[in-house]
């Protein structure tokens, strides 16, 4: 059998977590590959809310094996941390497995985000500050550290003083920052690998024996394919190789392109971003608040799962959605938060940018021409009726139907699942994904 791979569309935070939460359940496995836990998925179960970072959102059906490939940025304490949170709320972190290939985010990868995201000065990413980019960094570098090394304490010490060396010359040299100590970062990751060892394995492995066993493997990416290193509005992107995008599920976990069937895209009814960059269709005015705040008593609202930080809103940006349809090759949509959209009297669809006075219909390269683009959009009509407990297309407002039929033929690939609110049940199947 095939994998599926689902990504997120747009700048993150689609709701991918829900999305595979929905579809884990005709998987065997469900595996993460890449990125770290500056991703953030909230799960709401019959268990309550969950906010995960780095565990797979399959983790909540006692029958799936869940993995965390070679292409995940690792934080051993972040890790062990939401281990000890699932099993203390009655969720088996057996099932759990992490590939002793993944990269591990160590503390001068946190440091040194801080410190270069304050030596950018204006010019900064708004990094989530959780380590990743540095750590990948590190790994192209050829100066990183993996999970297999924390497993071997006698070579973890001469390693991680030659690394540590380089880096606490780079802290003190360009950042002016005072140095780690090596002591208590050996005795650190020493424990660390002791906690870990139980649930490190040959991951790559495990999926090869799923898919030859006939068996569905979900893919689940982390970051939104806008904030893809090659594809996304660089440089305000986020650093992971392999990337989030449907191309990068393959190196993560370990198998050939041949192996994936199907590409499935998040996409949030409108947009959001969080983090400094281009964005054309963003909404700073009263309906911006509004769907932001949509949902908020109920701690719904468009605030990081990650950094709590407020998202940036806007309309859906049918050009920058379109592009990433094509990168990632999607050959199928699930559209969320349809119910947020609810009580406008009229929704906007980007279509096109004028950038100096000319029409385009694809996103431009520079960063600076996407700030000067100015949106063309296309009103639709918006609706009242609460959508929240419609489970079939048909009994959606005629105006929603609409919406959900537009963005399909803008985008070029059916919609398939529509979400309309936060728990398993609020979705509505327009064509079954397996
Ligand atoms: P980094 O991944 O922490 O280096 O941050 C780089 C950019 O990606 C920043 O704009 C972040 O806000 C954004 N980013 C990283 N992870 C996520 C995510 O899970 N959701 C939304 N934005 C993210
Ligand atoms: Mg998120």
């Amino acid at each position: 059998m095939p994998a599926v791979v689902v990504v997120g569309g747009q700048w993150g935070d689609e709701g991918k977590g829900r999305i595979v939460d929905l579809l884990a359940r005709k998987a065997r496995v469900v595996a993460r590959y890449s990125a770290g836990n500056n991703a953030g998925h909230t799960i709401v179960n019959e268990r309550g809310e969950f906010k995960l970072h780095l565990v797979p959102a399959g983790i909540f059906y006692p029958d799936k094996t869940c993995l965390i490939g070679n292409g995940v940025a690792v934080d051993p304490a972040v890790l062990l941390d939401e281990i000890a949170q699932l099993e203390s709320r009655g969720v088996d972190a057996h099932r759990l497995k992490v590939s002793e290939r993944a990269q591990v985010v160590m503390p001068w990868h946190r440091l040194i985000d801080r410190l270069d995201e304050e030596l950018r000065g204006a010019g900064a990413i708004g990094t989530t500050g959780k380590g990743i980019g540095p750590c990948f960094t590190d790994k192209v570098a050829r100066r990183g550290i993996r999970i297999a090394d924390l497993l071997e304490p006698e070579d973890l010490a001469p390693r991680l003083r030659a690394v540590l060396d380089y880096q606490n010359r780079l802290i003190t040299g360009v950042y002016g920052a005072e140095p780690l100590e090596f002591d208590a970062c050996l005795e650190e990751h020493l424990a660390h690998g002791r906690r870990l060892r139980p649930f490190v394995a040959d991951t790559q492995a495990i999926v090869i024996d799923a898919l030859r066993a006939g068996d569905y493997v979900l893919l689940e990416g982390a970051q939104g394919s806008l904030l893809d290193l090659d594809h996304g509005t660089y440089e305000y992107v986020t650093s992971s190789v392999p990337s989030s995008t449907a191309g990068g599920a393959t190196l993560g976990v370990g198998i050939g392109p041949t192996d994936v069937q199907r590409a499935v895209g998040v996409f949030k009814s409108y947009c959001t971003r969080v983090g400094n960059g281009p964005f054309p269709t963003e909404l700073t005015g009263d309906v911006g608040d509004r769907l932001r705040d949509h949902g908020k008593e109920f701690g719904r609202g468009e605030y990081g799962t990650t950094t709590g930080r407020p998202r940036r809103i806007g309309w859906l940006d049918t050009v920058a959605a379109r592009y990433s349809v094509r990168f990632n090759g999607l050959s199928a949509l699930a559209l969320t938060r349809l119910d947020v959209l609810e009580g406008l009297p009229s929704l906007k669809l980007c279509t096109a940018y004028e950038i100096d006075g000319q029409i385009v219909s694809t996103l431009p390269a520079s960063a600076s021409a996407l700030r000067r683009a100015k949106p063309v959009y296309e009103e639709l009509p918006g609706w009242d009726a609460p959508v929240s407990g419609v489970r079939a297309f048909d009994d959606l407002p005629p105006q929603a139907q609409l919406y959900v039929r537009r963005v399909e033929r803008l985008l070029g690939v059916p919609v398939d699942l529509i979400s309309v609110g936060p728990e398993r049940e609020q979705a509505i199947i327009v064509n079954p994904i397996f």
